[in-house]
């Protein structure tokens, strides 16, 4: 893949911004060969995924139309005159394109930043394929200094809490945070994440968990990543 240059000049120092807007437009490029008229494209949330939102207005004639993983998401989609369906009216969503808040080597994921978790979820278990866009901070040996974001019933939160200690982190709830399903957030701290495919199952097994921010049982096929050198584009070892 091409770097990501201005006037034909590798910059070296760019803001998060400018990487962000980077790999944006990479992953457009990525997508392009694969959209025609009946294409579903699946749509992430949060800053890296409005960047891409953005960047794939420009070209809403060449496929069908979206299915959004957050209110937020589609309002953006809309406005920029791209189609959003309801997920139950889609038979098959060729791609899926999010942020991530951690990936690994292995394109485990944290997410849930900005909420999304659980729809992101169900969107990427819908799609053939999942492109995560992050810029390199986001890259790590271990998943765990994110604090991992868990859905939560309301009425179970202090519940799923307690059990969250006994798998040794430390829960906090994010406050005046209702997600687009009307459930709480608990940002888990401190957590080591050395086997991220049992410890997702493990946290999905505590009741009144709707669902967790690992994404590693269905992990990224692809990650572009970008930095001052160019995007570069990571399959899971
Ligand atoms: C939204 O709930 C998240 O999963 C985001 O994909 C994640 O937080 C990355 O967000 P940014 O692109 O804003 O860093």
């Amino acid at each position: 893949m091409a770097p990501y240059t201005r006037q034909n000049k590798v910059l070296p120092l760019m803001t998060q911004d400018e990487l962000k807007l980077a790999v944006a437009q990479a992953a457009v490029e990525y997508i392009l060969p694969k959209l025609n008229i009946d294409t579903i494209v699946g749509v992430g949330t949060g800053s890296t995924a409005n960047f891409f939102i953005d960047e794939l207005i420009k070209h809403r004639h060449l496929f069908d139309g979206t299915v959004a993983s957050s209110e937020a998401s589609a309002e953006r989609l809309k406005k920029g005159g791209v189609n959003v369906y309801d997920l139950n009216s889609v038979d098959n969503i060729t791609v899926y394109i999010d942020g991530a808040d951690e990936s690994n080597e292995y394109l485990h994921l944290i997410k849930g930043g900005g909420a999304a978790l659980t729809r992101e979820k169900i969107v990427t278990a819908c799609s053939d394929e999942f492109i995560c866009i992050a810029d390199q901070s986001k890259l790590v040996d271990v998943l765990g200094d994110f604090p991992l974001p868990i859905e939560v019933i309301p009425m179970a939160r202090s519940y799923v809490a307690r059990e969250l200690v006994k798998l040794g982190g430390d829960p906090v709830y994010r406050e005046g945070v209702v997600t687009d399903n009307g459930n709480h957030i608990l940002d888990v701290y401190n957590l080591k994440i050395v086997n991220p495919v049992k410890l997702e199952a493990d946290i999905n097994a505590i009741v009144g968990v709707v669902t967790n921010g690992l994404f590693a049982a269905r992990n990224a096929d692809v990650l572009l990543l970008a930095t001052p050198n160019g995007v570069k584009k990571l399959t899971a070892k």
